[in-house]
């Protein structure tokens, strides 16, 4: 029995969906228990590209049961377009995943919302537009659905009521537009599409004690990445969630005794999507060099993703943070061919050297990186199956990482391809 959680150690997009795709072969059950369409988690499978937002990338995996715990806020229309991708696709995802009664709702007007907060703000986020902000503070401020809630006819048309009134006059005063919402459009959507989810919907904390009872291998599937925590990410530039690997108890239903492992995903460098502070930030020939390499384009919104060295205090801050206990190391492959590699080793703030992350965007945007230089390797990694037969100063590389996290790699990724990873150890 294992109970392991796959948590993004950085800002989002480092490799996650790969990485759960290849631990799918040894797990029976793969859960998301935060965020929502929000996240683009690619997945690689020969000449096929797979890109799930809403759905487990354990769904790939034909042993898998997939599970969206009560802590993400469900995208229905999401879902379903996703569900009609995959069965296209010859992958039938029924009787095997299921969704969470308790798991709040993203209603079309938290999108509309999300859109008209971020363009009304002079300081920007960055925000997908998924919905996920107003989602979320719709849960916290007792005003949501959940999706039993919708599945309740009688009690959801009731309570639909009072929402679009008091999100239509929020819309009004606030945009300029009257009327936005329509209860009824709103409700006949909703109905229709539930009738497809109804089918999905089961108590995810009961169906994983049951899984914990028969010795069951689950696997939770984070999505976004430590410093867009809601709470210990840079603020305000964060997403709405617990991203962390705490998160998965809240958002699960799952009590912490049953954690047995906790793997931090970091990509050999840094990108963020996005605005907000970055203090490794490239704004040179290398950073074209990643983002061109690495492909780093968002896999949610097609934005650029911003690219910068590795950053060791964000490392170290993710393993405090989250309790992680070995590390899968992405992209290694993209730093191939880079003469020098730099990794940052401190910031100088203002004349001060810090030694630890802090999330405040205010010092980190006041902050420098100090540097140590690595050398590079030239060869090609991506065909690489064994960790000795990796180049000298690749391990280099990776041993400093290890060193400085106090914590070992166990997985070094090489490409997009379940094939193309390294077990260390
Ligand atoms: P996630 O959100 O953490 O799942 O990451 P994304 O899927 O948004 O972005 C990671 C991108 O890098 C995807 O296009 C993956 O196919 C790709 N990828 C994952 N691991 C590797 C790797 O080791 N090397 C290379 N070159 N690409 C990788
Ligand atoms: P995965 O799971 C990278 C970023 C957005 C924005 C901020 C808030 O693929 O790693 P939101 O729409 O959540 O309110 O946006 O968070 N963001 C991500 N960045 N990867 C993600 O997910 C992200 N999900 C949200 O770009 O800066
Ligand atoms: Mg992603």
């Amino acid at each position: 029995m294992s109970v392991k959680i796959a948590v993004g150690a950085q800002w989002g997009d480092e490799g996650k969906g790969k990485i759960i795709d290849l631990l799918g072969a040894q797990a029976d059950f793969i859960v998301r228990y935060q965020g929502g369409a929000n996240a683009g988690h690619t997945v690689k499978i020969k000449d096929r590209k797979f890109v799930l937002h809403m759905i487990p990338s354990g769904v790939l995996n034909d042993n898998v049961i997939s599970a969206i715990g009560n802590g993400v806020v469900f995208d229905y229309d999401s879902f379903i377009q996703e569900l009609n991708t995959l069965k296209e696709g010859g992958i039938d995802p029924d009787g095997k995943l299921f969704i969470s009664p308790y798991a709040h709702v993203v209603m079309p007007y938290h999108k509309e919302i999300d859109k008209a907060r971020e363009s009304a703000r002079t300081t920007k986020i960055g925000t997908t537009f998924k919905g996920i902000g107003p989602a979320y503070q719709d849960k916290i401020c007792r005003c949501g659905f959940r999706v039993i809630d919708i599945l309740d006819k009688e009690f959801f048309a009731e309570k639909l009521k009072e929402n679009i009134e008091e999100k239509n006059f929020i819309f009004e005063r606030l945009y300029g537009e009257s009327e936005k919402f329509n209860y009824d459009d709103i409700l006949s959507d909703c109905f229709s599409k539930f009738e497809i989810i109804a089918k999905y919907v089961k108590d995810v904390s009961i169906l994983l004690d049951e899984a914990i009872e028969h010795n069951k291998n689950i696997l939770f599937e984070g999505a976004q990445g430590t410093l867009l925590d809601i709470d210990h990410g840079t603020f305000p530039y964060v997403t709405s969630s617990s991203t962390i690997s705490g998160g998965v108890c809240i958002g699960a239903g799952i009590n912490p005794t049953k954690i047995t492992e906790i793997l931090g995903v970091m990509k050999a460098y840094t990108t963020r999507v996005g605005n907000g502070p970055f203090v490794t930030e490239l704004h040179d020939e290398v950073g074209k060099f990643l983002a061109e390499k690495g492909g780093e384009v968002g896999a949610t919104t097609g934005r650029p993703r911003r690219c910068g060295y590795f950053d060791s205090l964000i490392a170290k801050y993710a393993v405090r943070i989250n309790g992680i206990s070995s590390i899968a190391l992405t992209k290694l492959d993209v730093l191939g061919s880079l003469d020098k590699i730099k990794v940052c080793t401190a910031y100088n703030y203002n004349g001060k050297i810090l030694h630890d992350f802090i999330p405040v965007a205010r010092v980190l945007e006041n902050s420098e990186p100090v540097y140590q230089e690595f050398d590079g390797w030239s060869e090609d990694i991506s065909n690489i199956k064994n960790y000795e037969d990796l180049p000298e100063n690749a391990k280099r590389y990776i041993e400093y990482i290890e060193n400085v996290t106090k914590v070992p790699v166990s997985i070094v990724s090489v490409g997009p391809e379940r094939s193309q990873s390294i077990f260390k150890d």
